[in-house]
């Protein structure tokens, strides 16, 4: 879905968004360019880290550094955003991954420690590094990636779940503590969105495609990884304002009942 010509709310605004390179993260960072946002892409090509990269930046994406551990690399990308940008106004805390599916008693305990220091920690992490930044600002808004499976539970998918359930928690915890600075923090969540991790998911579970999945899906069809951009362009700009702790369903109505 195209802008209006001219349609800025975000001019002026400098957005980091991280997982920039996936397919959310880059639709998004796409979506808060257009809408005159100076976006700061942050990715790793793996899950356990490595090198920040370059490809498939839309042009006013900057790659941040590479660190050894978690803590310095949001610390990093942190301090990086804020020497090119000077300021975040808006930060996608995005990146996230799947992980193994299987059953609690299956599960691989280092794969669930994988997902939950990319999901929760990561999260967590980025909330400490920026928060602080909008503090002093006394504004900016937040968002940070959930899922349908932050509200629900589903067989042989324990650490997704149970990590996008805490990104939900760390979402309202930190729109109390955010508050009293102007600082909004909101959680979006995707459901089943035409994607890469989507098919890998499925797959996995032995559901004979993506497709299969409309049925339960009240008005129909996939998402796309535009609904997911428009969402979390709304909840960035000033036209939310009067919203935060929210956590916005991005479904078609798959979670309702
Ligand atoms: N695709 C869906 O159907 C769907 C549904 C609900 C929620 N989500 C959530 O949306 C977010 C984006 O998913 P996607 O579909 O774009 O997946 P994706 O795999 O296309 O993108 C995720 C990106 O995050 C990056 N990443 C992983 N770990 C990272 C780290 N520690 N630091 C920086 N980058 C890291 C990956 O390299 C990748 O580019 C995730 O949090 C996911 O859980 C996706």
């Amino acid at each position: 879905m195209s802008d209006p010509a001219g349609y800025q709310p975000l001019a002026g605004k400098v957005a980091v968004v991280t997982g920039a390179a996936g397919a959310i993260g880059s639709a998004t960072a796409r979506k808060l360019a257009e809408r005159g946002a100076r976006v700061i892409g942050v990715d790793h090509p793996s899950a356990d880290g490595g090198p920040v990269e370059t490809a498939r930046w839309p042009r006013r994406i900057h790659p941040a550094a590479r660190r050894r551990d978690r803590r310095s690399r949001v610390c990093g990308y942190v301090e990086k955003s804020l020497a090119l940008g000077s300021r975040i106004d808006i930060f996608f805390n995005n990146a996230g991954i799947e992980g193994t599916q299987a059953s609690i008693q299956d599960y691989p305990t280092d794969e669930f420690v994988r997902v939950f220091n990319v999901n929760v920690l990561g999260v967590f992490l980025g909330m400490k590094y920026v928060l602080p930044l909008m503090q002093a600002q006394k504004s900016g808004s937040i968002i940070n990636t959930s899922s349908i499976a932050g509200l629900i539970g589903a067989a042989n998918m324990s650490s997704y779940i149970i990590s996008k359930h805490a990104v939900l928690g760390l979402t309202r915890t930190a729109s109390l503590e955010a508050a009293p600075f102007g600082v909004r923090v909101n959680s979006v969540h995707p459901g089943f969105i035409e994607s890469r991790m989507l098919t890998d998911i499925v797959h996995n579970l032995g559901v004979p495609g993506a497709e299969a999945l409309v049925p339960a899906v009240p008005l129909g069809r996939l998402g796309t990884i535009d609904d997911i951009a428009i969402a979390v362009a709304f909840l960035a700009s000033d036209e939310s304002s009067y919203v935060t702790g929210h956590s916005l369903l991005v479904d078609r109505g798959k979670t309702v009942g």
